[in-house]
């Protein structure tokens, strides 16, 4: 019931938009994960981005405070204290190489405000062309959608990596998608994935420009309002976190808990804490991390992202519930790796820095937001799905999850094998299968599901996706020393 209100406001609210916003645009998806970049021989986890022509491949990493993208300029390492530089920079890029690329001497960056900011940059702006490559299918090639005339900052020093896709409340590049009518409006998804080292997880994230992974997440979508106000743009509520180690529900002990810490003279209040990718692990009040040291017998680790590290083995998992009661559990592989490193920061006792839910949170959830409305939506991340399902994000819709249907054989043998088997029919169905559509055109398959699609559009029955992206490309190879081989989707 509460899914069948949810997805009838969501209908109305696309029905009302449709006026003002092209919500029939495809968004585009660029997959996150690890890949070859353009002047390293290593792999680097990020968004398949390319720059110039002829491209020169990225691995750009999300920043949702920047509104510019950054790239590294090849002799960022010849300046930078970035430690491990040239292994750590997201790919580099050499004006001299493209053949478009033209400086911008008078651009005026937006983003003044570092505090937020893992690193500051000095660089030259310019203009040239931004691949974004979709890459579905292992055995397929990635196609592309280009972007021209981007105006990127190009680093040539600085303390920490570039290689950032900006995506802060003002981002340029989701504006200029918008201008170039590339996506139906100002939205964006993310799933930042675990692939990334400090993680050390094999799960691949996702961008979606002007849309989102409907295969993605599952259960209710919390929405909360941006902040217009600040440079980070995702604030929310901490009401309480629990750490649960794994026995009874007598084993659930509250952080915020005055009866069982004695530090605590009463109740912490909720805190606001902001949603960032700056950091891996997260910064809570004083306070609670001092609970969260005692409980869990933790101490510095000496990793450079100050996470704090576990002297004792520990078997459970850490709760954080926020103020509209969206609960999100932080798994035991995240709170405990095998070198006993953990999720949380240390903290100073009179640090004034921002409270943080950065990206081990974010490995959880599936941020939705909506930057023509001003609000995002947030729900419990699906780590591994059969397939991606790109759906248009039109401004001022509720995003909603697929469901899949019950108990049928379509979902035991899984999507790509339903839809190659032509098992299709209704609408859900329709509108999924057009979503693997493009993936598969170039497969025996694709020619079934086009069929079928056909079929239902002549039925009179909408679909909700089309896909128009460039001419398939051929996906560069990784480097020979590289095992496993690198290839594939998401
Ligand atoms: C993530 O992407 C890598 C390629 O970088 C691939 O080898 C791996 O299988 C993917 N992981 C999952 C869970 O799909
Ligand atoms: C991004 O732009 C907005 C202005 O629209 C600004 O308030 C914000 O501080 C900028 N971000 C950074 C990192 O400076
Ligand atoms: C940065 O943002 C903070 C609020 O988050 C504000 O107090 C400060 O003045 C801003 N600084 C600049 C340089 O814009
Ligand atoms: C590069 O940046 C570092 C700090 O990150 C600074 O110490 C150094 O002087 C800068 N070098 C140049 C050439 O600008
Ligand atoms: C645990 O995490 C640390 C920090 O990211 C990493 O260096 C280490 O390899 C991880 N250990 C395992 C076994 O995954
Ligand atoms: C409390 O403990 C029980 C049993 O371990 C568990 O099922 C439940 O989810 C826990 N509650 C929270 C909020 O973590
Ligand atoms: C932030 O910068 C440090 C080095 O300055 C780096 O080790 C860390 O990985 C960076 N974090 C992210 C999320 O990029
Ligand atoms: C924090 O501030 C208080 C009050 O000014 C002071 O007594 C205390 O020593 C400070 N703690 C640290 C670690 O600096
Ligand atoms: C960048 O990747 C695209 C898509 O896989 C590929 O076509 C192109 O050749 C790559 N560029 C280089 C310089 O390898």
């Amino acid at each position: 019931m509460a899914s069948f209100l949810l997805f009838l406001s969501a209908s109305v609210l696309f029905a009302q938009s449709t006026a003002a916003f092209n919500c029939a645009k495809a968004p585009i998806y660029v997959d996150i994960h690890k890949r070859a970049v353009h002047g390293t021989d290593v792999f680097q986890y990020g968004s398949f981005i390319g720059v110039g022509n002829p491209s020169q491949n990225q691995s750009l990493w999300p920043s949702l405070i920047r509104n510019d993208t950054i790239i590294t300029d090849s002799n960022y390492c010849d300046h930078s204290t970035l430690a491990n530089c040239a292994q750590s920079t997201r790919g580099n890029f050499d004006t001299s190489l493209s053949t478009s690329f033209v400086q911008e001497k008078n651009f005026q960056s937006l983003d003044h405000n570092i505090t937020d900011l893992n690193g500051t940059f000095t660089g030259e702006f310019g203009q040239d062309d931004l691949h974004l490559y979709t890459h579905f299918f292992e055995t397929d090639g990635a196609s592309q959608n280009v972007v021209s005339k981007y105006t990127i900052e190009v680093a040539t020093n600085g303390s920490a990596a570039p290689g950032i896709v900006g995506m802060g409340y003002s981002s340029t590049l989701l504006q200029t998608l918008y201008d170039q009518n590339l996506i139906a409006g100002r939205t964006y998804s993310l799933y930042i994935g675990s692939g990334m080292d400090r993680a050390g997880g094999v799960i691949n994230g996702s961008n979606v420009f002007g849309g989102y992974d409907a295969g993605r997440f599952q259960g209710d979508v919390h929405k909360y309002p941006m902040r217009t106000d600040n440079a980070s743009p995702f604030p929310v509520t901490v009401q309480d976190i629990i750490i649960s180690d794994g026995g009874d529900s007598t084993s659930n002990i509250s952080l915020f808990d005055p009866a069982s810490f004695s530090n605590l003279k009463t109740r912490p209040d909720p805190f606001e804490a902001r949603l960032t990718t700056e950091q891996y692990p997260l910064s809570l009040p004083y306070e609670i991390t001092q609970n969260y040291i005692k409980k869990l017998s933790a101490g510095p680790s000496g990793n450079s992202d100050g996470s704090l590290k576990l002297n004792k083995p520990f078997a459970g998992t850490m709760t954080i519930i926020l103020d509209d009661g969206f609960t999100i559990t932080m798994p035991n592989n995240v709170m405990f790796n095998t070198s006993g490193i953990s999720p949380v920061a240390a903290r100073d006792e009179n640090s004034t820095d921002p409270f943080l839910l950065s990206v081990a949170f974010l490995s959880q959830v599936y941020l939705m937001a909506d930057y023509d409305t001003y609000q995002f939506f947030l729900a419990t991340a699906i780590q591994e799905q059969k397939a991606v399902m790109p759906r248009t994000f039109c401004p001022k819709a509720t995003p909603t999850p697929y469901i899949p249907p019950k108990a049928s054989g379509f979902a035991q043998q899984g999507m790509i094998g339903a839809v190659i088997g032509g098992v299709v029919g209704g609408i859900g169905l329709i509108s999924f299968a057009s979503c693997l559509f493009l993936g598969l055109r170039s497969s025996r398959a694709a020619k079934k599901a086009e069929r079928a699609e056909e079929e239902e559009k002549a039925r009179g029955k909408a679909t909700m996706l089309q896909f128009d992206i460039d001419d398939k490309t051929d996906f560069e190879a990784p480097p020979k020393t590289a095992t496993p081989f690198f290839w594939n989707k998401r």
